[in-house]
């Protein structure tokens, strides 16, 4: 089958009332164990690439296993740029064959956010990709008052005006979830109300960034094996189920696969010292990020809906 473009994934998605799980890939285990995830549970998935991917592993390597997955399997499969930081590095992913791009110029003022992403939109739509953008800031807000928050978070009818001005497929909301494994310091809370009113006001599918639950049992594996992750906190189950009834249909996860892969490569080297064929040890750990990745799609209910 042929990538598709997230619009067409998150549009159906957003009917349906399920989300799409968006998983970080950086290389050949990586994207196995999303695709693998992804025909076991026969779901639809989006895998995605950062620019530090990009130089990592090389953007003909990179896009080459994607696009490989793409014509192997028969669920649909898209390949988003995540996080695309300027102009020129949108354009390069879509000329490279990304079927999505996110413009992420969250950092910028409204206007100069609104005339990147406006850029991209034209270039890219012209060939057939679809564009994420955000709006308001990734970042902890416990403990924060309403003024702060509302300094932060997504502003519901500048979400309006943004969408208009742009013409974007996907929008990405700051409602209170940040990146990586120390997401809240006390209990996990996300501003539902403020996405209930931006869904109720904005036409098309959002997007959740920095989605990751961090759950406890893996956590426990990792330590058992030497990691050290003290205070590491994600969102709730029930919060991301609750966020998909609000409008959320794609939910990008990599810190939780990145913790099952490392967690299991601890595991392999400890259990197994004298092992040091790298299939012995990524191969488990390809299947551990696997086994996070259809979670996620059973949690997101995206499972059979390929
Ligand atoms: O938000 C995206 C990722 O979690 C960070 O990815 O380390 O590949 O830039 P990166
Ligand atoms: P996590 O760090 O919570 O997995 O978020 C990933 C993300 O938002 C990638 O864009
Ligand atoms: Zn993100």
């Amino acid at each position: 089958m042929v990538l598709v473009t997230n619009k067409e994934l998150m549009v159906a998605a957003r009917k349906g009332g399920y989300a799409i799980g968006a998983f970080n890939v950086q290389n050949l285990e990586s994207v196995k164990a999303i695709v693998e995830a992804a025909v076991e549970e026969c779901s639809p998935a989006i895998l995605q690439i950062t620019p530090s991917v990009v130089k990592y592993a090389g953007m003909g390597y990179i896009t080459s296993l994607v696009k490989t997955a793409g014509k192997e399997v028969q669920v649909p499969l898209a390949m988003h740029l995540d996080h695309g930081e300027d102009y020129e590095t949108a354009i390069k992913c879509v000329d490279a064959g990304f079927t999505s791009v996110m413009i992420d110029g969250s950092f910028l003022s409204f206007e100069e956010n609104i005339a990147v992403t406006k850029r991209v939109v034209n270039y890219a739509h012209a060939k057939g990709v679809s564009v994420e953008a955000e709006l308001g800031k990734l970042a902890g807000v416990e403990e924060r008052s309403v003024e702060e928050k509302d300094a932060i978070l997504t502003d519901p009818n500048n979400a309006v005006e943004f969408v208009e001005k742009t013409g974007i497929d996907t929008l990405a909301v700051a409602i209170g979830t940040s990146h990586g494994a120390y997401k809240f310091k006390s209990a996990a809370k996300l501003d539902l109300e403020r996405l209930k009113l931006i869904n109720e006001k904005v036409g098309i599918p959002l997007v959740l960034h920095g989605a990751s639950s961090v759950p406890s049992w893996i956590c426990e594996k990792a330590t058992k094996y030497g990691a050290i992750l003290d205070g590491a906190k994600g969102v709730a189950e029930d919060q991301l189920q609750q966020a998909i009834k609000l409008g959320i249909a794609k939910i990008n996860i990599d810190t939780d696969l990145r913790l099952a892969f490392t967690a299991t490569v601890r595991e392999v080297l400890t259990n197994s010292p004298k092992e040091f064929d790298p299939r012995k040890i990524l191969g488990p750990a390809k299947d551990a990020m696997k086994e996070v990745a259809k979670g996620k799609m059973r949690l997101f209910a995206s499972s059979g809906k390929a």
